[in-house]
């Protein structure tokens, strides 16, 4: 996590680097800095807190530096304090550092340091590497080569970005597992954690790879491996409009993103579904359009899935559907707990990375495992990667063999909402793609979950349309002393039960738990009273009178019922529930990407009642790229 960002050009630096930072406050915001060079003197100047407080230290200083580098920070060691805010310098104050990632090493490294008369001012692990620098500059002229020897001492995931007085005309930046971009301009060049930084100035890009230090000067950039090979680069054009990651009128971006819902899956529909397939026509033209290659899909035996978070209940719902749709057994794994206690190796299995972001290190770091510990293996047992990604451009797509790109759009809201919505779409395309190649299913029944898909846009639509004025009432029972929720669901929607919890935990800070409905009796129900509201998913389906009972368990115990049915459910429902939000007939194959939203809606209400910072909740960063 934290936000780098740096620029070199004609233009001032500051207005850049803020403008730069605030679109990278999504990583960390506790804390943020600046750093310019002007007239032979590098200036610093940190606030604790949200980049609204820098800004407000920064409306009185007047710069025309066209250098400098910023960051906003997400703490990893030390307090979110000023002090320990970056840029970091040097004892001297001559140049200035900011880091996204973390030096494992740096306490060897200090010790070291301060043996030598150096004097630290913050508790965090980048204060070394200005020191480092600095010493390294003692007994040489180029600031890359002195950066160079850093690097080289350096253990860990990082991306850094430097500057100094004694060479104002180059900002040297480097990468090593975390994510740094390069933006071109006219005269200009700028460095970035994630492109959106970059976007509104130019969308000609380069991604820095792993094991690459980069020099950045007002006539052009020079790229170099650790090694210290110059590197030939050429930079890409992109096509994003920057005009989607604006509010565009709504108060927060996780509502806007939550009403962006509709069009995110009619584009996914759109790219990955054949038009022209009709299920009793040629048997070799496939509904699906993924671009998977026969290698990648044939005699597949198991399926393992790695993810985090939301994108981990994603991949719960895919496993449902691998499993009962394609028929492959299949397992999800924590990207965190994987890495570090994988299981056994089973021929011909297809592993799937699921990451909007593309960069969570844990998930990175799982499939590059994966890949590196069956690299010598007989042909079935080596790896077949795929990534389900909202960022084909990101670290994933060079890990893994083929992306899938969920096409949401930029997500901003810490949340993750449409991302979430697309990842599922993705999961239905991939057991519909293998389900038709392996013919575990009729083209009917194809034909008969394609015409499912297609209606969720203006499904979504209804929700949005008919229950928000509702849900938003409904939120104001809980926002002064609910301290507890409890959301149950079974089969494909006890991973929609977890992720309402998340999204009310994340962004309401109100303590939630989601257990599978079954499962309540075996000790979780001894939670319940009047103080504690249960939500149940209760779509109709194979377990709907299951969950039912259990929910009627659940109000045998005093607990306040919260029910997410179908309309036609409702009135029957209105028996059991004490208040039901309603999402229109669908087959319970569907019914995840439809009973989500109201979820979604009532965690984002009693947030913004509450008058909590939705988007960027307390102790949260959008894009955890550190382990
Ligand atoms: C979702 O609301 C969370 N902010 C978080 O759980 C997130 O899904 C997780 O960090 C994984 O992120 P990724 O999809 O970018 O890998």
């Amino acid at each position: 996590m934290c936000g780098i960002v740096g620029y070199i050009g004609t233009q001032a630096a500051t207005d850049i680097l803020i403008s730069g930072l605030e679109r990278l406050e999504y990583r960390g915001y506790d804390s943020a800095g600046v750093a310019t060079v002007e007239e032979g003197q590098v200036n610093c100047v940190k606030a604790k807190g949200k980049l609204l407080k820098l800004r407000e230290k920064l409306e009185h200083v007047v710069s025309k530096a066209q250098i400098g580098i910023g960051h906003t920070r997400w703490a990893t060691h030390g307090k979110p304090e000023e002090h320990n805010a970056h840029p970091h310098l040097n004892s001297a104050r001559t140049l200035a550092v900011v880091q996204n990632g973390i030096i494992e090493n740096y306490l060897e490294l200090k010790e070291e340091l301060i043996s030598n008369g150096v004097e630290f001012i913050s508790e965090t692990d980048t204060e070394v590497i200005p020191h480092l620098i600095s010493q390294f500059l003692a007994n040489s002229t180029s600031l890359l080569e002195a950066v160079q020897q850093t690097i080289a001492k350096l253990e860990g995931a990082f991306a850094i970005a430097v500057v100094s007085a004694d060479h104002p005309y180059e900002l040297i930046v480097a990468r090593q597992q975390a994510p740094l971009v390069l933006g071109f301009g006219q005269g200009e060049f700028f460095c970035a954690s994630d492109m959106t930084a970059i976007l509104p100035h130019t969308r000609t890009i380069l991604t820095l790879d792993n094991e690459e230090i980069a020099k950045l000067t007002p006539l052009g950039v020079e790229i170099y491996n650790f090694a210290g090979d110059r590197v030939s680069r050429f930079p890409r054009t992109l096509d994003w409009n920057p005009v989607q990651v604006e509010k565009q009128g709504f108060r927060h971006y996780m509502l806007k993103e939550i009403y962006e819902q509709p069009a995110v899956v009619r584009i996914c529909l759109d790219n990955y579904l054949n038009p022209n397939w009709h299920a009793d026509e040629d048997p070799d033209y496939s509904p699906i359009n993924l671009g998977l290659s026969p290698n990648l899909t044939d005699n597949l035996e198991h399926i393992q899935i790695l993810a985090c978070g939301t994108s981990w209940h994603a991949a719960l719902v895919g496993k449902y559907l691998l499993e009962q749709v394609a028929d492959i057994p299949t397992t999800v794994d924590y990207a965190s707990e994987f890495r570090y206690s994988p299981k056994p190796i089973i021929a011909n299995t297809l592993t799937v990375g699921v990451t909007q972001s593309g960069e969570t290190a844990d998930t990175i770091a799982a499939l590059e495992s994966e890949r590196a510990r069956r690299a010598n293996l007989e042909p079935k047992r080596q790896a077949k990667l795929i990534g389900i990604t909202n960022r084909p451009e990101s670290t994933i797509a060079q890990i893994v063999d083929r992306v899938i790109d969920t096409h949401a759009g930029i997500e901003i809201g810490v949340a993750a909402t449409k991302t979430f919505i697309a990842q599922v779409m993705g999961f239905y395309f991939l057991a519909l793609d293998l389900a038709y190649r392996r013919k575990t299913i009729s083209n009917s029944k194809i034909g008969e979950i394609i015409a499912g898909l297609r209606h969720i846009p203006s499904q979504i639509e209804t929700i949005l349309d008919t229950q928000a004025d509702a849900i938003e009432e409904l939120a104001h029972d809980f926002t002064t002393e609910t301290e507890d929720f409890i959301f149950i669901g079974r089969g494909i929607n006890f991973p929609i039960a977890l992720e309402g919890a998340l999204k009310l935990k994340e962004i309401s800070y109100i303590h939630a738990e989601a257990y599978p409905a079954g499962e309540m009796k075996h000790g979780p129900i001894a939670l319940l009273d009047n103080k504690v509201p249960v939500v149940a998913v209760a779509m109709p389906g194979s377990v709907y009178e299951k969950v039912i009972s259990n929910a009627q368990e659940a109000k045998a115990r005093d607990a306040r019922l919260i029910g997410v049915t179908t309309a036609m459910n409702a009135t029957e429902a209105a028996h059991t529930f004490d208040d039901v939000l309603t999402v229109p007939e669908v087959d319970e194959l569907i019914s995840p990407v439809l009973a989500v939203i109201p979820l979604q809606m009532l965690s984002y209400h009693i947030a913004a009642i509450k008058g909590l910072d939705v988007d960027q909740p307390r102790n949260l960063a959008k894009s955890v790229t550190v382990e």
